[in-house]
This record gives C-alpha cells, sequence and structure tokens, in this order.
C-alpha cells in the first residue's frame, strides 16, 4: 500500500542483527541503557501480553511507517490479538435490525467529545462498533486535558480575533509578546501513513505546550479526515501569511538550529531578548533539529508564537526524554503503549467517503466470517525480496505461531465435508498490498487445499495499485480504508522493513503496539541542556524497535 518510491533520500540497507551496539538515542545524559536488557521475563511477559492488544488502528499504521526508512532486522512482525472468544459479532444497530447484541460506548470512555454531528462524519460514532478491542481507557488527566484544548482551540481557532491578532503578528515579523494563542502549524510530508504519526505527534505536543493545532492538507489528503474538534476548525486558512509551505521540503537553512546557529533565537535562561515570529521544525528522518528535544532549548520555543512543523515521523517518544514533559506525558498515558493507540482515536476519523468504503467492504466481506486475519505486505524498490521467498517466509511464520488454517493435504475429503455441513468455521484473510501476487498464491493454497478441521477460507485483497501514489486523493482513500479494515482484523501480520533475503526466524510477535520512531534525536557534539530526567525511567519505558534497533518506541 504505502510505498516509499525511491527519493533518494532512503538509507542503505544494513543488516541489523540483535546483537548490534545500540547508541543511546536521547541527547541528554549520553549514558543511558541503565536498565535497558533488564530481565527476559519482562520480555517474555510482554509476549504473551501483545496477544491481548495486538490489533488497532495503530499497529498496521506502524507497517505503513516502518518501511520508508533506513530498515534493519529482517522479520515479518507479527501481532495477534486471540480474542476469537470475544469475537462477538459486530453489527450496527442500524443496518443490521435486531443484531446489536453488544452494549458499544461510541465514545470510547469519554475520549470523543459528544455532541458532533452524526451524518457529517459518520466514522466518528460507528467505529466503536468495528473494533474488537479499545484495551486502553482514557485516564482522567487526558479526558481533562483534551476538553481544555478543545475550548482552546475553539477560542484561538482560524476567524477569531486571537487567531487574527497572531496572524498580524507573523506578518509584521515581530516577536509575541502577549498574545493569547500560540500555534502549531502541521505540514505534509512523506506518505499517508508517515503523515498521520507526525499529525498525531503535532496533536501530543500542542497538547503538552497549551499550542493550537492547525492543519494545512494539501488537495491529496483534503478528503481523508473529519475536522476533529467540535464547533471549529482545524484548517490553517489559505491566506496565511507564509507562503509556498508545501514541498518547502527539510530546509536547514531556515530551521531551529540555523536560527540557533545565528542567534536568532538564543537559548539561555537568563535570555529575554526577541524570538522569530515563527520558527520552522524540521523534525524529519533528517532529523535536523534534534535540539527540539532538550528542556532548554524547549523553553526557548516557548517564546516562539508560531511553529512550522515538518516531520513524517512519529517523535513522541522522544518528548518524552524532555524532563518538563515527562511527568505530563505519565500523568496523560499511564501506559506508554497506549499513547498512539489513544490519540489516534481521538484525533484521526475517516471522512464518509473513505468509511463508506470501509463499511461497505467489511459487511460484505469480512463481517461474516468468525475470524479475520489481516496480512499486510509492504515492497520497496530499494529491497525487493523474491514473491516466492517471501510467500514461503509468509508460510513459515503462519505455522510457527498458528495464524493461518492449516491445509490438510491427502486429508479424507469426505469427512472434511462432512464436518462442513453443520454450520462450520469461516475464516477470511484480508491482503493489503500493491501488488496481486500474495493474493492469488494464498488464495490457490485454499481453493486446491481444504482447510484443517473443515475450516471455509475465503481470501480477500480490496486493491492492487501496483504504485504508491500519495499525490493522488482517491489513492489515498483506498490506502486509508485498509488502514482501517487491517486494524479490525482478529491477527494481523505485517512484515518488517525486510532485506534482500529470507531470515531464519520467520518472524516474531511485536512487543509494543506502539508505532517505532524511527529516526530519534542522538547524542551529539551538543549536548542538551535543561532538566535531568531520570534515566532508568527512560531506558524502561524507551527502547530499541523489535525490527528497527535504530529506533525506539513506547514500552510498559
Ligand atoms: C444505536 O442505537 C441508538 C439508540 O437506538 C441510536 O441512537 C444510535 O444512533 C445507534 N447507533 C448507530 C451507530 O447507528
Ligand atoms: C478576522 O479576520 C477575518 C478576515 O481576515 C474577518 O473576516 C473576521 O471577522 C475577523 N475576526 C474577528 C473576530 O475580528
Ligand atoms: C531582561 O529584561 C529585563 C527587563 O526588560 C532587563 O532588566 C534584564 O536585564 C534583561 N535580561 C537580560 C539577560 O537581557
Ligand atoms: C459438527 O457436528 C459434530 C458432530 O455432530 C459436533 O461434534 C461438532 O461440534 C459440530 N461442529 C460445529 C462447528 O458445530
Ligand atoms: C461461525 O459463524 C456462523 C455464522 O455467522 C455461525 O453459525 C457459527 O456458529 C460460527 N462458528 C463458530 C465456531 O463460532
Ligand atoms: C471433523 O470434526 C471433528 C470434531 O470437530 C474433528 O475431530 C475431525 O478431525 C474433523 N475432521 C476433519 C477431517 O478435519
Amino acid at each position: 500500500m504505502e510505498m516509499v518510491s525511491g527519493d533518494g533520500g532512503v538509507s542503505k540497507l544494513e543488516d541489523g542483527s540483535a546483537a548490534a551496539e545500540r547508541e543511546p538515542w536521547f541527547p541528554s545524559s549520553g549514558g543511558g541503557g541503565g536498565g535497558r536488557m533488564r530481565g527476559k521475563e519482562k520480555e517474555r511477559w510482554w509476549r504473551g501480553r501483545v496477544l491481548v492488544v495486538g490489533v488497532v488502528v495503530a499497529l498496521p499504521l506502524l507497517a505503513f511507517f516502518v518501511l520508508g526508512r533506513e530498515s534493519a532486522s529482517s522479520v515479518l512482525q507479527l501481532a495477534s490479538d486471540k480474542l476469537t472468544a470475544m469475537n462477538v459479532e459486530f453489527t450496527t444497530n442500524t443496518s443490521r435490525g435486531g443484531g446489536a447484541t453488544r452494549q458499544v460506548d461510541e465514545l470510547l470512555g469519554g475520549l470523543l467529545p459528544p455532541g458532533m454531528d452524526r451524518r457529517s462524519c459518520r466514522s466518528r460514532y460507528q467505529s466503536a462498533w468495528y473494533y474488537k478491542h479499545f484495551p486502553y481507557a482514557p485516564s482522567p488527566h487526558l479526558l481533562a486535558k483534551l476538553r481544555a484544548y478543545e475550548a482552546r482551540h475553539r477560542r484561538c481557532a482560524p476567524g477569531t480575533a486571537p487567531y487574527n491578532a497572531s496572524v498580524e503578528q507573523l506578518r509584521s515579523g515581530r516577536s509575541a509578546d502577549g498574545m493569547e494563542c500560540r500555534y502549531i502549524v502541521w505540514l505534509p510530508f512523506d506518505g499517508l501513513g508517515n503523515r498521520m504519526l507526525s499529525m498525531v505527534s503535532g496533536f501530543l505536543y500542542a497538547l503538552l505546550t497549551d499550542r493550537v493545532l492547525l492543519v494545512d492538507l494539501p488537495p491529496d489528503t483534503s478528503e481523508l479526515f473529519c475536522e476533529p474538534f467540535p464547533g471549529t476548525t482545524w484548517l490553517l486558512p489559505p491566506d496565511f501569511p507564509v507562503g509556498n509551505l508545501f514541498g518547502l521540503g527539510p530546509r536547514p537553512d531556515v530551521s531551529y538550529m540555523s536560527l540557533r546557529a545565528k542567534k536568532k533565537i538564543v537559548v539561555d535562561a537568563a535570555a529575554n531578548g526577541t524570538v522569530p515570529a515563527y520558527v520552522y521544525l524540521s523534525l524529519g528522518w533528517h532529523m535536523v533539529d534534534r535540539l527540539f528535544f532538550c528542556g532548554d532549548d524547549q523553553r526557548a520555543l516557548g517564546k516562539v508564537n508560531w511553529l512550522l512543523l515538518y516531520s513524517d515521523l512519529y517523535f513522541v517518544p522522544s518528548l518524552y526524554s524532555v524532563a518538563e514533559f515527562n511527568g505530563e506525558l505519565q500523568r496523560l498515558f499511564p501506559a506508554k503503549e497506549s499513547a498512539c493507540h489513544l490519540l489516534m482515536r481521538y484525533l484521526l476519523h475517516p471522512t464518509n467517503a473513505v468509511w463508506g468504503m470501509v463499511t461497505r467492504y467489511h459487511d460484505t466481506y469480512l463481517s461474516p466470517a468468525n475470524r479475520t486475519i489481516g496480512i499486510q505486505i509492504r515492497m520497496f524498490s530499494f529491497a525487493s525480496i523474491p514473491v516466492d521467498d517471501l510467500y514461503n517466509q509468509i508460510l513459515a511464520c503462519s505455522r510457527q505461531e498458528h495464524i493461518l488454517p492449516e491445509t490438510d493435504d491427502g486429508g479424507d475429503l469426505s469427512e472434511t465435508n462432512d464436518n462442513n455441513s453443520n454450520g462450520s468455521t469461516t475464516t477470511a484473510i484480508l491482503i493489503a498490498s500493491l501488488y496481486p501476487d500474495y493474493y492469488e498464491r494464498i488464495r490457490a493454497t485454499y481453493y486446491e487445499h481444504a482447510a484443517k478441521g473443515g475450516v471455509l477460507v475465503a481470501v480477500f485483497q480490496p486493491t492492487h495499485e501496483e504504485r504508491q501514489a500519495t499525490e493522488k486523493l482517491l489513492h489515498n482513500q483506498k490506502a486509508l480504508s485498509e488502514i482501517y479494515l487491517l486494524g479490525f482484523s482478529d491477527e494481523l501480520v505485517t512484515s518488517g522493513a525486510h532485506g534482500h533475503r529470507v531470515p531464519a526466524t520467520p518472524c516474531r510477535r511485536a512487543v509494543s503496539m506502539e508505532p517505532c520512531n524511527l529516526t530519534p534525536p542522538r547524542a551529539g557534539d551538543e549536548e542538551c541542556r535543561g532538566k535531568a530526567v531520570d534515566v532508568d525511567d527512560l531506558a524502561r519505558h524507551v527502547r530499541p524497535c523489535d525490527d528497527h534497533d535504530k529506533g525506539v518506541k513506547f514500552y510498559d
């Protein structure tokens, strides 16, 4: 689905063997790693745990995300929730008259604000009916923070007097003294999955710093997501005074680090000089502005009224290394692993056009099945693995983890038929891939061979677009609907950022459902200054990613 077309920025593949030396990822405190590898038990515990929390929309997103960049280990990553026992009939109470047998909390435990228009964004209230699992309730602190955010957004949104005043200040190039509202403007960069991840990261940053998040959506993204905040808009008006924001690229010359080098912004607790009217943050995979993740720099940036965010990363785990954010993040997300999951479900709701695709497909093909397995296969122009090899890898993974129904080679057909005749089990396999090859093969397998136990297996692939086309709206709508369809499955297999060969271990379970922060800031010549964080706590909760040990992610 998402494939990063060779943009020249993709680093060479490396063989990310588990033994690779890991650098400390946080710029402060060069040591790190105190409790890093503590405890095989912990790992084992986690392996069991992910069985329960595997399928959420965030996980398929991770898959999108990992594919883009310098990759490491060659694994199929697997996450599964063995929730078949909980696999209740999920019907909407409208379309399936009388079928609703379970209580569904449409507002997700208060995560979503009540009272928004149902018809203009049906997914907001209907998705709860499709998700099989909502493993983490939002904390009371998060709920309070979200409600306060919504009020702030209404007060500061485009068209209001504070917004007009702030834009006037920006136009004049003056530094912002006494402005009521401060903003962070999200700019699009890279593929759809990456954009979604940087959007939620930008939103969390707005929550942490009392800013207002505005987004500048290009035409290819404009009809994908509903307005998330009640009674207001998050769209940046077209007459925003900083022009040419799309395609600006990661420009080191106008980034935070260059302003800092030119002393246009001074990072010093005692300094109270002027700051620029706006600062451009280059926090994508180039990670130009890595000192963004330092306490003192955050204090300096706090005085800047307009931040323009340019990122394709899920940079939330790196915010945890800022002492000032650390405590707040703990209160917002007592379970670190819930951060992206909750933020995504709060912020991103597919438009009716996308939601229509999701529900039509789901209700037609997937909901009749007793069990749904999602398989996402990502391919990179720079790391092509032969179809045969990857197919065999999927089968090997499936055998190891008992995912796909086993085939019953040479079994007694009449016996199988007997079992089928009394209300058999059906399994739907949903394949998301740019190409049809895997679908053809898996479908042929279950056409030519019966599955054990008389299980009926249906194989589906909604699209095979052949190439990624992030610049096309319809392509993105289809990709987004597949993200959601995958998110509704019971078990999910997603190909990792693989190399040219099939690894000895075909796959492993994801240990945390958080996405990977692929390019965290690294220790450099300049050390962070500011309040120290609890290094042990940091090392416990922010650790190398399963399939990419240069990246980091949240663990509990
Ligand atoms: C479910 O039923 C309730 C009460 O009848 C109704 O208000 C609500 O709109 C229905 N939910 C959906 C998703 O249609
Ligand atoms: C803000 O400016 C816009 C035009 O740029 C104007 O239409 C609107 O009324 C202004 N809002 C207030 C509250 O002054
Ligand atoms: C900061 O501003 C105050 C008042 O404007 C001034 O007295 C003080 O000297 C300034 N400090 C620095 C370090 O510039
Ligand atoms: C099918 O019938 C057999 C024997 O009649 C029974 O043991 C089995 O549980 C039935 N299977 C299903 C899926 O109902
Ligand atoms: C599978 O679903 C069908 C119809 O939805 C149902 O009749 C059957 O009992 C289910 N089988 C199992 C094993 O849950
Ligand atoms: C038929 O079902 C029975 C009971 O569920 C099972 O023991 C048997 O192995 C099944 N037969 C085949 C051929 O799978």
